[in-house]
């Protein structure tokens, strides 16, 4: 029945039917990979539905299927949006890093060397972490840590991990138990011989193990396999813990959670490090793996005043173990062109087992590094260059690439000779030059060298950028292959180029008329997108994920930001000092940024795609602070608390620190021997208070 016949009452009832439909189709498709009708049918019941929809929008469903993405239900896991995130650590290597996270932290808060501060030490277990939200009492979800902001829902998985109660007593209403889920060396070989018996996958480390286990879609699966949890932290919570870390651990423990039993309280740096030697002497025998020390302020109440920067806490640190060594050849050095031309050099070896992992790949960063020095021309490995047919030492340091080490000078082939680094692109042949300052030779191509379009491209639909369902680097190789997409504005017009037709995309391999529609969809869906994920997207030199976020946050809108950086001028002026005046902007980020938005090549392709997306605002976080969004300076001395505390606190309450009082300062918070500052807010009227009327003001008195 053409649907313009349609009464609304049959109307209504055959969207809803549709919608089932249609999401019994998906899931067959995407989650079971089992697909229960054809694409020809499919395909049918979405035009029938759009149909009706068009004739009665009135009547368009909250689970309409033409607002499905393929990919949301494909994914398997529910997303879980944590209510805390869920952060990294920063890492220690060595006994004056542990010395120097105690002295940055003494002068953070302003005390002096010999105030006593207590830590607690712990191992760092080499697991995933989980987090666990248990409301009244009952454990309600479960979630992978995710980007920390969103996880994935394991639930069903986590309630067959023995280690996890699945009620407690006399817990807070709302409590979030964070902590690692991981595998013991025992169960982890018992797994494997297992898998090898059965002809099933064998695991590489027992954090393999543990990450492939957890993250099975049949929870059955998970239960079979034995893996632990320990309890190290927190998310959420109605009520405090405890007033330490090492109380608040103590309840978590009288709740019934397993936490690790080598934690110990420690007056400083001493006893922290010689805590961590302790644990070090004990690694091999404590059954599973642990990767270094976890170092934490025990006191809560400073660990609130210290705060977080953008992805770690100030008040915690990782000492990680030396990274496990080991000697192999290095056969060839292949380079790679990244996507802002950067020349890098890859060595290829022979395959060698590091950590349990094998290793065929390290980097050799750039030619200084191949030379034997650093790129102040000091010498590193004491001078020794590195050539292909040399015995070199690789490691990892956690989850990065593979490093070298070492080079075996002994074993050196006679006829190896100095490895140069090509002058021309490997991929295009432009000239790659190495500007005055600049440790590594950069194709000086732009868009017209492939390497540098397509890594542009890759980057841009990376995880903390676009993202797009279905377009991944593979999908984009092969876009860019196909010269269907050159730069990103491009992925936003395909649909209107090919047409609902999609012919082209239709006959590609693995590509069926409802996948494609699928990407279309997924794709438009990024249309509306924020602020930090765009300037990220860029791929502009120096501006990495949590550089982006300290831009939108300070810009909020893709206007201003645009405004902003095409009037800037490098090295002076206001604008130029409001920029470098956002703590974790420096100079050479600000340059590259104002650079980049001024060139015209750049600036077109950006605004190709600007066209083609509605840009969200930066949220102001914590919106329900007086002074979110509002533009702060302080000035005299503070007593309270230090410069650089006052300015975090400002922040993480939504606030913008300005180094300067201009008519767009909206509080200035003046300390004893406040001089020019203040009367020049006395003379605009920008509102002035005293240290005390901020503290009272912001809740902190
Ligand atoms: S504390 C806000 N304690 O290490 C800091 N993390 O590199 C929360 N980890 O994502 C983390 N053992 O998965 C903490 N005893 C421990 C840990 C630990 C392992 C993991 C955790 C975190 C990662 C950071």
């Amino acid at each position: 029945m053409d649907a313009a016949t349609l009464s609304p009452e049959q109307a209504a009832a055959e969207l809803a039917w549709l919608s089932q439909q249609l999401i019994k189709a998906n899931t067959a498709y995407h989650r079971d990979d089992a697909p229960d009708i054809s694409d020809a049918t499919y395909d049918a019941l979405k035009r029938r539905n759009a149909a009706i929809e068009a004739q009665f929008p009135e009547l368009k469903r909250d689970d309409s299927p033409s607002d499905l993405v393929g990919g949301a239900i494909a994914e398997g896991f529910g997303k879980v949006q944590h209510v805390v995130r869920m952060l990294s650590l920063g890492n220690a290597f060595d006994d004056d890093d542990v010395v120097e996270f105690d002295q940055r932290i003494r002068k953070y808060l302003g005390w002096a060397a010999d105030t006593s501060l207590a830590y607690t030490a712990e191992p760092k277990i080499d697991g995933l972490s989980l987090s666990l939200r248990y409301e009244n009492g009952k454990l309600i979800q479960a979630a992978t840590r995710g980007d920390g902001e969103t996880g994935e829902n394991v639930t069903a998985n986590a309630r067959t991990i023995a280690d996890i109660p699945h009620e407690i007593s006399d817990a807070p209403d709302v409590l979030e138990v964070r902590g690692e889920v991981y595998m013991s060396h025992a169960d982890f070989a018992a797994l494997n011989a297992r898998q090898s018996e059965n002809g099933g996958k064998t695991f590489a480390n027992p954090r393999n193990a543990a990450a492939g286990s957890l993250r099975q879609l049949d929870a059955e699966i998970t239960k079979s396999r034995p893996l632990r949890f320990f309890a190290y932290a927190w998310g959420d919570l109605s009520a405090p813990l405890a007033e330490t870390q090492s109380g608040a651990i103590a309840r978590l423990a009288a709740f019934g959670f397993s936490t690790n039993p080598l934690t110990q309280t420690c007056d400083g740096p001493t006893e922290m490090i010689s805590h961590y030697k302790m644990i070090e002497a004990q690694r091999a025998d404590l059954g599973y793996d642990i990767d270094g020390v976890v170092y934490k302020v025990d006191d809560l109440s400073l660990q609130r005043r210290l705060g977080f920067r953008s992805t770690t806490p100030r008040w915690a640190i990782a000492h990680k173990f030396p990274a496990e060594l080991a000697w192999t050849t290095l056969e060839a050095i292949d380079i790679q062109v990244g996507r802002t031309g950067a020349l890098s050099p890859v060595a290829r070896l022979r395959p060698v087992t590091v950590g349990g992992v094998v290793v065929s790949n390290a980097t050799l960063h750039n030619e200084d590094y191949i030379a034997g020095r650093d790129g102040n021309g000091a010498p590193i490995r004491e001078g020794r260059d590195i050539r292909v047919g040399d015995w070199v030492q690789v490691y990892r340091a956690g989850d990065v690439i593979p490093k070298i080490k070492d080079v075996d000078l002994a074993r050196r082939p006679a006829d190896a000779t100095p490895y140069a680094l090509p002058t021309k692109c490997p991929e295009c042949g432009s000239d790659a030059i190495r500007e005055e300052g600049d440790a590594v030779r950069r194709c000086t191509g732009g868009i017209i060298c492939p390497a540098q379009a397509v890594e542009k491209l890759k980057h841009f639909v990376s995880r903390a950028a676009f993202d797009i369902e279905g377009l991944g680097a593979k999908q984009v190789e092969q876009f860019y292959a196909d010269g269907w997409i050159a730069t990103p504005a491009d992925i936003f017009t395909l649909r209107e180029r090919f047409g609902e037709g999609l012919q082209q995309l239709k006959n590609r391999e693995g590509w069926g008329e409802k996948s494609a529609a699928n990407l279309f969809d997924a794709i438009d869906e990024k249309r509306s997108i924020g602020l930090a994920r765009v300037i990220f997207s860029l791929g502009i030199r120096h501006v990495g994920e949590n550089s982006a976020a300290l831009l939108a946050g300070h810009y909020t809108s893709w206007a201003a930001f645009e405004q902003a950086m095409t009037t800037a001028r490098i090295g002076e002026g206001a604008i130029w000092d409001d920029l470098t005046g956002i703590d974790g902007v420096g100079d050479v980020m600000a340059t590259s940024v104002v650079t980049t938005m001024q060139q015209e090549a750049e600036r077109a392709s950006i605004d190709r795609l600007i066209a083609q997306l509605s840009v969200q605002d930066a949220e102001i976080r914590a919106t329900d602070s007086p002074v979110a969004g509002k533009t702060v300076v302080f000035t005299g001395t503070l007593e309270r608390m230090t410069r650089a505390e006052a300015k975090a606190r400002a922040e993480s309450l939504g606030a913008k620190v300005s180094g300067s009082v201009s008519a767009k300062t909206d509080i200035l918070v003046a300390g004893p021997g406040a001089g020019s500052k203040a009367k020049k807010a006395a003379d605009l009227g920008v509102e002035t208070m005293d240290e005390d009327a901020w503290l009272a003001l912001i809740g902190d008195a």
